[in-house]
C-alpha cells in the first residue's frame, strides 16, 4: 500500500454511519495488514480526549507469530474457563439467539486468536497510583472506529488481564503502565452491519429519569 492510499482510505465514510456499523468483528482472515494502516487507526486512537489532554496512551502491536502464539494460549486458556458456564446455559432451548451468537463469536476469536495478524494493545501510564481508564476507552473507540473506517476487522477485549502481569512484562510494559485492552486486528471474513442495541428512547430521559 503506498503512501496517497493510506492516506485516502477511510476518509470517504460519514462518521455517524460509521459509528451505527463499528461492531465486534471477531473472525478474521490472517492475511497480514501493512504497518501503515495500523498506524493510521492508531494514529485516530490519538486524537482521543483525556484529562488535561496527558494523553497516556501507549499502544504495542504484536505481529510475530511466536509471540502472537504466547497471548493466544494465554488468552484461550482464561477464555475457556470464563465461557463455560454460559456455554452451558446456552443449551437451553429459550436462551435469547443473539447472546448465543455472540457467545460463539468470541469462543471463535479465542480459539484463532493466534492466526489474527496483529493483536493490538492499549495501556496507559498511572497517575498518582490510578488508571487513568477514563482516556483510554475513548482513545480505544476511535481506534476501533477507524478500523471500521479502513475496512478492518476489530473487537474490543480484555481477558488477557487475567495474565496481566505476566502479558505486560512480555510487552515490555511495567507496572506504572499497565495495558487495559487488547484489539485483535485483521481483515473481517464477514461484513460490517448494525448491530443489536436497546432503542435510544428506551435509555434517553430529559431532565430526571421518571420512575417506571
Ligand atoms: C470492557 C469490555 C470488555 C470486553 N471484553 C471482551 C473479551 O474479553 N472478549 C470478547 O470477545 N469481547 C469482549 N468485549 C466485547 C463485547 O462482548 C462486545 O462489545 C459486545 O458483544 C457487543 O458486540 P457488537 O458490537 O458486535 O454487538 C468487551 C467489551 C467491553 C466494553
Amino acid at each position: 500500500m503506498n503512501p496517497s492510499e493510506v492516506e485516502r482510505i477511510g476518509e470517504e465514510l460519514p462518521l455517524l454511519e460509521g459509528i451505527r456499523t463499528t461492531r465486534a468483528i471477531r473472525r478474521l482472515e490472517s492475511d497480514p495488514v501493512p504497518r501503515e494502516l495500523i498506524r493510521k487507526v492508531c494514529e485516530a486512537g490519538t486524537f482521543a480526549p483525556s484529562g488535561g489532554n496527558r494523553q497516556p496512551w501507549i499502544f504495542v502491536a504484536v505481529t510475530d507469530p511466536e509471540r502472537r502464539a504466547f497471548v493466544a494460549e494465554r488468552y484461550a486458556r482464561s477464555f475457556r474457563a470464563y465461557i463455560e458456564p454460559a456455554l452451558e446455559a446456552g443449551k437451553a432451548p429459550d436462551f435469547p439467539e443473539a447472546s448465543r451468537r455472540n457467545m460463539l463469536a468470541a469462543l471463535y476469536l479465542a480459539e484463532h486468536l493466534h492466526e489474527v495478524p496483529v493483536l493490538l494493545f492499549v495501556a496507559g501510564w498511572k497517575r498518582r497510583g490510578e488508571h487513568q481508564l477514563q482516556a483510554l476507552f475513548p482513545a480505544i473507540q476511535n481506534v476501533l472506529l477507524a478500523c471500521r473506517a479502513v475496512g478492518l476487522g476489530a473487537s474490543l477485549t480484555t481477558m488477557h488481564l487475567a495474565d496481566g502481569r505476566e502479558i505486560d512484562a512480555f510487552l515490555g510494559l511495567s507496572e506504572k503502565t499497565p495495558s487495559c485492552a487488547l484489539l485483535p486486528i485483521g481483515w473481517p471474513k464477514g461484513r460490517y452491519g448494525r448491530p443489536p442495541r436497546r432503542p435510544v428512547d428506551e435509555c434517553l430521559h430529559w431532565e430526571r429519569v421518571s420512575e417506571a
